[in-house]
């Protein structure tokens, strides 16, 4: 894709890398993230070239950024969302300061709604550099400490798992969890065989056979020096309380040499549902962002609350994206929204605040305090709180 000038007048194109140059992306990717530069970075950046995944900033032949793309679902509502992850923005020093990220993310923006992706997704190490552009905080990604002498909450006993059932088990209830949470993703093969690698592997297996009702996947981590360990847990999920119970429980039996726990969860956690004294601290975490793509295909694809129904007019002030402008006509009725072109708008939103907005992570009324939802009644912001509410957008998994 040709792009028009960066202000500093280059004149930027974007297209997926190519296999020769693949080194050139270890090096960028080095000199940006601080990894080793060996043999071992270029065979990875070959293999993402290779799966089409590696998107180059170029500028008369040479290649001056990259970043990496792919599409995932991501749950909402109880139903599967398409989005656009972008991860691993890289632009060497010798090219900063020139606009090149920015058109990069901009031929992103484009690409993304035509491929019919409802939402872009990024870990963000700076900010304002996707502000600017659309993305906004749209939710966390959270990890909390917990002292093992202190999570005494009983439950019943998990066992190691036993073979591909169980395993099979595990991804069937990490599923059953993501659907009723906000932004899970619906993970990968790739990312499952990461899990397995896990040296520690629980289950409480559930009422019915071949159901497990939680799991706990972790390791020990030992700090230079110190002869206790943190029991550092990779994953987790549980669908009942027993199974709640039951995992908070297994970092209680650690108590005399695994010296606590680590673990990731929303904003707020659900272990502290359990303890008597607030002895969850968060320890870590970041506010990952979200933008507005495809925007009929976000609200078709998504659940609404089932009980909610009714209409409301908007527009969205997005510059880099016609597309998704409108003004739009949102219906929803039992459980399921459409958007359609409408005449005129009541509420006025800025491209930032769609991505806080859809996930639900800022309500309207807050948007409006920090001026990204321009206009709106109180009646239709009441209306939109209600059919963006959900459990905290939460996502466990590093892109
Ligand atoms: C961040 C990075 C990708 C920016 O690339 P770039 O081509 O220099 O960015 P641009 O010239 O398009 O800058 C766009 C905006 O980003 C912001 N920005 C760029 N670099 C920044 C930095 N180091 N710190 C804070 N903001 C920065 C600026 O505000 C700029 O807006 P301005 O026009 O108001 O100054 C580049 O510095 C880099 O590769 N850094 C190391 C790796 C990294 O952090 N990647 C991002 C991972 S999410």
């Amino acid at each position: 894709m040709r792009l028009r000038p960066t202000g500093c007048g280059v004149t930027l194109s974007t297209r997926p890398l190519e296999a020769g140059e693949a080194a050139g992306a270890a090096r960028r990717a080095a000199l940006s993230f601080g990894s080793q530069p060996d043999e071992e970075l270029v065979e990875q950046w070959r293999a993402r070239i290779a799966s089409g995944q590696v998107i180059g900033a170029v500028d008369d032949g040479e290649v001056l950024g990259h970043c990496r793309v792919t599409a995932v679902d991501h749950w909402f509502g109880g139903r599967r969302v398409p989005t656009q992850h972008i991860a691993s923005v890289a632009v060497p020093p010798e090219h900063r300061g020139r606009g090149v990220a920015s058109a990069l993310m901009r031929a992103l923006i484009i690409d993304g709604q035509r491929a019919g992706l409802g939402l872009s997704l990024l870990f963000p190490a700076t900010t304002r550099l996707y502000r600017k552009l659309g993305w906004e905080h749209a939710g966390a990604l959270q990890s909390y400490r917990l002292d093992a002498r202190r999570a005494t909450v009983g439950g019943p006993v998990m066992r190691a798992v036993d073979g591909d059932g169980d395993w099979a088990a595990i991804l069937a209830c990490y599923e059953r969890c993501a659907r009723a949470t906000t932004a899970a993703a619906v993970r990968d093969d790739e990312l499952w065989q990461r899990r397995r690698e896990a040296p520690y592997a629980y289950v409480l297996p559930g009422a019915t056979a071949g159901t497990v009702d939680a799991y706990v996947l972790f390791a020990h981590a030992h700090a230079p020096g110190d002869w206790q360990y943190t029991i550092q847990v990779e994953d987790w999920a549980a669908t009942t309380a027993d199974g709640l119970r039951a995992v908070v429980g297994l970092v209680a039996a650690h108590g005399t040499v695994g010296k606590d726990a680590r673990f990731r969860d929303g904003v707020p956690d659900r272990w502290s549902l359990l303890l008597g004294e607030p002895d969850v601290r968060p320890d870590g975490g970041m506010f990952w962002m979200a933008r507005g793509l495809d925007l009929p295909t976000a609200i078709a694809c998504r659940g609404f609350p089932p009980g909610l129904s009714g209409t409301a007019t908007l527009a969205v002030d997005d510059p880099l994206l016609d597309a998704a402008s409108g003004p739009w006509r949102l219906e929803v009725a039992a459980g399921e929204g459409r958007l359609t072109p409408a005449a005129d708008a009541e509420v006025m939103l800025d491209a930032r605040a769609v991505g806080p907005l859809f996930t639900g992570f800022r309500s309207p009324a807050e948007l409006a305090v920090a001026g990204v939802l321009l206009r709106g009644s109180q009646e239709a912001l009441a209306w939109l709180t209600g059919a963006f509410a959900g459990p905290p957008p939460t996502l466990v998994d590093f892109f």
